[in-house]
Formats: structure tokens, C-alpha cells, sequence
């Protein structure tokens, strides 16, 4: 049946959700608060910020949405899923109490331990204060010993500082809660981690409350500079590859990791409906869970949606209904990428407002998700972010889906583009 559906967000992320939904057999009215430029050719953009949960609220209201997908954490952590089921409009996704899994790295750190759930060695110091004299009385890690600091909050991928021993541990606690790019709040609390060593992997899994579907294994390059140098960003690209677990690795997330999450949720009352997000290290001691995310990644959906088979509208009614188990969510057998096309500076200070040229690719080779651009009276399209673009291929094989993506990545420009030409190796 045709639906009125609205997506919250504006970014790559909520792009391949529309492009998703756009592609249903069935043709749905697709809004998107606030949406971008891309989303604009295939959505009707409404001007609503995803923080302003009462304006979108009234917004399904007036329209009569059938269905509200979010993308993002942060109108997740403020409670737009209690909101919305209060007034009964249909929506996918945890409630804010279960969003802490996310939002508070002290609280899914403590959840982790309390299930029992394979995760790096970590201490929560109740104040920045508190981290540094934990530090400098030696009552974590040793001197010489690599250490991870996490603000406690949501910082958009810029709340994790990896430190080469401790006094690289101390300056990083003091950066986090000096930088511009990281509301107080957020770093209230410090998690210092033991640093672990091995791959990562991007799980991300469906889930009703009562059973879970997954979706294919995806990578996310974090780190702005090729080779995994400087500094951590929201994603600069993805790669999304069955082979990047084999069937054994799988079936140990499975039972030491999703099993005890989805119970143990369940167990304190955060029964989880809705997307979530696992961020692994696969170590010589097996998979460890680094952390959660509530919702889709961002770069991973670009790439991960582009293999769906099945309808993502469906998908989210069956959460709804508790009905996965009866639902075959179909993803293709392909490999698929998306090649992250980055603003000037970022991710320290992006640059707003250059030109962007070279789009005008209409090639089938190729899918092109906007994360933040802007539409001007020209029609001239302009950055208006630090993710600009992502392009995203797939194919039988991944390098042929990576050489497509990067020779239409060739042809774009704009002052200052910054991208990583090793995505995929
Ligand atoms: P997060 O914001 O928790 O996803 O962390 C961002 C990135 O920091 C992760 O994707 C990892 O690359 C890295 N990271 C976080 N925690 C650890 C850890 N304990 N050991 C090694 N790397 C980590
Ligand atoms: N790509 C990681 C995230 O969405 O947080």
C-alpha cells in the first residue's frame, strides 16, 4: 500500500534511506526533515530540524505520515520514538532510555560487564579532573601502555582520542574537553579504555524485541588520512563484503554479543526495536565489542542499503508489528562500497560554501548520496558540511565496485576536496 513516510535527518545516511524507500515497488510519498539537495531530487525536503521532536511531531500530525524513519542519534537520545508512540504515530526505533547504549559510552560500557559481553578493560572517571588524577596516579594502564579516552556523550565521532601511553592520555582528556567540537556535557564523564588490536567490523542487525535479522558486515575507514593517519572522523568510506566474516566469526558475535545484548535489554526494560549498530575488533582473543550505535552508521548504510533486496518500508513495518521472524530480508550477494568526498578542514573546521563541480555524472556505474550540500538560486550546489558526498559502487568483485566509485570520484571537485584513495584495502 502507498505511504506518506517522513525521514529524519540530512545526511548520507538519510539519502540512501529515501534512494531505499524511492525504489519500492510500491511508489511512497518520501519527506525528509531537513533533507539536502540530493534528497530534494527525490523527496520533498521539509524545513524541520531533526532536534525539534515537537515540530516534527506536529508535522506527521497535520500530514497523516504513516510511518517515520530516524536516522540519527541525537533525536533518538532525546526521545523522539516516546514522543511519537505517546500520541500513537507509527515509528521505528529504541526509545531514549535504550539510546543510551549509544548516547552514554559509561552506561554501555557498564551494560557490556553486567551481560557478561567481550569488550576492552575500562575504568569510568566520574569528571575530566577525576580521569587525569586516575591517569597520573598510575590507577590505569601502565606508562608505557596505549590507551583509548572517550568522552562520555555524543560527540559525532570526535569524542575518541587513541593515546600512545599515558601522558598522551592526560593531553588527550584536556583536548576533548577543550575542543570546540564537543558539547560539555559530553565529556561530564571520561572512559578511559584499554586499546585494542585487530580488525573492525560494522555489524549492524534489525531488531523488534523479539528477534533480530542481520544485515551484511560493512567497514568503516574512520581516520581522515590513507593508511588510517590523523585525525577520527564520522567515516570517510565504507566497504560492504560478506566475506568480511566468516560464518564462524559471525556465530560467535551471535551468541557472545547480540544474544546477550537483545536479553539483556530486555531484561532492564530497553526492549530494542529499531537498527542497531555493533563496532567491532576482531582480535586474536576473538570479536570484542568497542560500541554501540543505535541506528544506522553513517557511511556504512550508504553501502549497505545499496545491496538490499527486499523493501526497507516492509522491513521497518515488521519491526513495528514484531514480525521479523517472519520476514526474509533479501540482500544481494554483491560488494558494494561509498568513497566519502570530504570538506576543506574537515574534521576540525570544515569549510562551507564552495562550489562543487563535475556532478553532472549519470552514469549507472555509480550512485551519488549527498551528506551536506546546498541548492542555491543559481542552481549551483554548494558544500553545507564536512561529509559532502559519497559515491558508492557495487559488483561482483570489490575492486571493480572501488575502480567505478573512484573514477567518477576523479571528476568531482571543489576547493579544498579531501578524500581517502584507499578505501576498500
Ligand atoms: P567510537 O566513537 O567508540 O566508535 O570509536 C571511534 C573509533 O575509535 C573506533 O571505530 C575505533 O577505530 C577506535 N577505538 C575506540 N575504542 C577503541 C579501543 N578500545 N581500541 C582500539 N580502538 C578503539
Ligand atoms: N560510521 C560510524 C557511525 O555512523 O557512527
Amino acid at each position: 500500500m502507498e505511504k506518506k513516510i517522513l525521514v529524519v535527518g540530512g545526511g548520507g545516511r538519510e539519502h540512501a534511506i529515501c534512494w531505499s524507500i524511492n525504489r519500492d515497488k510500491v511508489k511512497h510519498k518520501i519527506y525528509c526533515a531537513p533533507g539536502n539537495a540530493g534528497i530534494a531530487q527525490i523527496a520533498q525536503c521539509v524545513d524541520i530540524e531533526q532536534t525539534n521532536i515537537n515540530g516534527l511531531l506536529n508535522f506527521v500530525k497535520e500530514n497523516k505520515i504513516d510511518l517515520t524513519i530516524v536516522g540519527g542519534e541525537v533525536p533518538l537520545s532525546l526521545g523522539i520514538v516516546d514522543e511519537f508512540e505517546m500520541e500513537k504515530q507509527r515509528i521505528v526505533g529504541p526509545s531514549s532510555a535504550a539510546s543510551r547504549l549509544e548516547s552514554s559510552k559509561a552506561f554501555a560500557k557498564e551494560f557490556m560487564i553486567r551481560h557478561k559481553i567481550p569488550t576492552a578493560h575500562f575504568i569510568v572517571a566520574d569528571s575530566p579532573d577525576q580521569a587525569i588524577l586516575i591517569l597520573e596516579r598510575g590507577d590505569f594502564g601502565s606508562e608505557d601502555e596505549p590507551l583509548v579516552v572517550k568522552a562520555d556523550g555524543l560527540a559525532s565521532g570526535k569524542g575518541v582520542i587513541l593515546s600512545a601511553n599515558r601522558s598522551e592520555a592526560i593531553l588527550a582528556v584536556n583536548q576533548l574537553v577543550n575542543s570546540n567540537n564537543i558539547e560539555k556535557n559530553a565529556t561530564k564523564h571520561i572512559v578511559l579504555e584499554q586499546m585494542l588490536y585487530g580488525t573492525e567490523v560494522s555489524l549492524l542487525l534489525f531488531a523488534d524485541g523479539k528477534n533480530f535479522a542481520l544485515m551484511p558486515p560493512a567497514r568503516d575507514y574512520k581516520r581522515i588520512g590513507n593508511n588510517d593517519t590523523g585525525a577520527n572522523t564520522g567515516g570517510m568510506g565504507t566497504v560492504c563484503d560478506n566475506d568480511l566474516l566468516t560464518n564462524s566469526q559471525t556465530q560467535e558475535i551471535i551468541d557472545k554479543i547480540i544474544k546477550p545484548t537483545l536479553e539483556g535489554a530486555s531484561e532492564e526494560g530497553l526492549e530494542f526495536r529499531g537498527v542497531l549498530f555493533l563496532g567491532l575488533m576482531l582480535t586474536d582473543g576473538g570479536a570484542k565489542l568497542i560500541e554501540y550505535n543505535v541506528r544506522f552508521g553513517d557511511p556504512e548504510t550508504q553501502s549497505i542499503l545499496l545491496r538490499l533486496e527486499s523493501s526497507l518500508v516492509d522491513i521497518c513495518e515488521s519491526i513495528i508489528e514484531q514480525q521479523l521472524e517472519n520476514f526474509q530480508i533479501e540482500f544481494d550477494n554483491k560488494k558494494s562500497c561509498c568513497v566519502i568526498l570530504a570538506a576543506k578542514n574537515y574534521p576540525a573546521k570544515p569549510e562551507l560554501g564552495d562550489t562543487i563541480q563535475g556532478l553532472e555524472t549519470d552514469s549507472d556505474k555509480i550512485t551519488i548520496f549527498h551528506s551536506g550540500t546546498l541548492k542555491i538560486n543559481t542552481g549551483e550546489l554548494l558544500t553545507n558540511g564536512g561529509r559532502v558526498l559519497g559515491v558508492a559502487a557495487k559488483k561482483e568483485a570489490l575492486k571493480a565496485a572501488l575502480d567505478n566509485a573512484y573514477s567518477a570520484v576523479k571528476n568531482i571537485n571543489w576547493k579544498g576536496i579531501q578524500y581517502r584513495t584507499d578505501i576498500g584495502s
